[in-house]
């Protein structure tokens, strides 16, 4: 057996776990394991790279990923997927699998609809994949999210600001939501309650009225963002005291840097299963993490949908405002 490895979109730490656990789960089985440079652009113009058990020595705890990634939306298109078709063929490569999130799984998708044996890992620390409760990378994404949280408070609360923290997620609210609970924000805002700006303002000046300080968490994917409530405070001027506000945009940071032990075990878990049931001759299937434990599920079944959030954990962040 002869199989392909790529990790594509956004990066996520734990993408180069799960590369070593690909590569040395095959090589356990006298398989060749190759791995794409650049996702499905290095898919279709054919940048492959031998791998062997020792060329994925020393990566576990580094964070972004070896085979580095892009996105490629050429891919989309059924030119790109028939060149990436030949490459794979040219090379006699049985299966592939694809590290990455909602976006890479449609190219999963595409491929698997072609014929050819895919499995993808859920890895992307939006945390949006339909059916899978942790993608690889949330944890570190969200210790990531923590720790600045905290330190944003500790300096918010010395000088008696108010700041707003924009956390990333694309569309997707779950980063600002659980980080937003865990660093105990004042307000969260979440594309998926939308809620009103107004709102979020006087929420956010009582808090600041009551403590003296105020740190909220906006989502990217809230209306404006961090920065769009942060003018609208401004202009509101809701009194001549009103405060300024600070604004931090985490941006990157959340998605480098040193991935958890959860990532790394989780990476590793992904990787070893990914080879499992390509032996078994499963494939078109996206494998995660739902219960504590891997589950694969069809990426027709996983598709476009939209994964939902936690009502309780949505409860739960209205419930503990004080
Ligand atoms: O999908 C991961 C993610 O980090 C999103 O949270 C964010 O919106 C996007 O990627 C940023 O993409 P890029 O790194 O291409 O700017």
């Amino acid at each position: 057996m002869r199989i392909a490895i790529l990790t594509s979109g956004g990066d996520a730490p734990g993408m180069n776990a799960a590369i070593r656990a690909v590569v040395r789960a095959g090589s356990q089985r006298n398989w060749d394991v190759v791995g794409v440079l650049e996702g499905f652009r290095g898919l279709m113009a054919g940048d492959f790279q031998p791998l062997d058990s020792r060329a994925v020595g020393g990566i576990m705890q580094l964070g972004g990923t070896m085979l580095r990634s892009a996105r490629a939306p050429e891919f989309s298109g059924a030119v790109g997927q028939e060149a990436a078709l030949q490459q794979l063929a040219q090379r006699n490569i049985d299966g592939l699998v694809v590290v990455g999130g909602n976006g890479s799984q449609r190219g999963s998708l595409a491929l698997s609809r072609l014929g050819f044996p895919v499995v993808g890992l859920a890895s992307t620390i939006d945390n949006d994949l339909w059916g899978v409760d942790v993608s690889l990378g949330v944890d570190t994404a969200l210790n990531v999210v923590l720790e600045s949280l905290d330190r944003i408070r500790s300096t918010a609360s010395s000088h008696g600001r108010i700041f707003l923290v924009e956390v990333m997620g694309r569309d997707c609210g779950y980063l600002a939501l659980n980080a937003g609970i865990a660093g105990g924000a004042e307000i969260i805002a979440i594309p998926e309650t939308d809620s009103d700006e107004l709102d979020l303002m006087v929420e956010l000046r009582d808090a600041f009225d009551r403590k003296g300080y105020a740190v909220g968490v906006v989502a990217e994917g809230w209306r404006g963002g961090a920065a769009g409530l942060a003018r609208a405070f401004a202009e509101a001027q809701l009194d001549d005291n009103a405060p300024r506000v600070r604004l931090t945009i985490l941006g990157h940071v959340q998605r480098g840097g040193t991935p958890t032990y959860a990532d790394r075990m989780l990476g590793t878990r992904l990787g070893a299963a990914a080879v499992a049931c390509l032996a078994h001759g499963e494939h078109g299937v996206l494998l995660g993490s739902h219960e504590g434990r891997l589950r694969a599920l069809t990426l027709e079944q996983v598709g476009s949908r939209q994964k939902d959030l936690d009502a309780e954990l949505l409860l739960i962040a209205q419930t503990l405002r004080d």
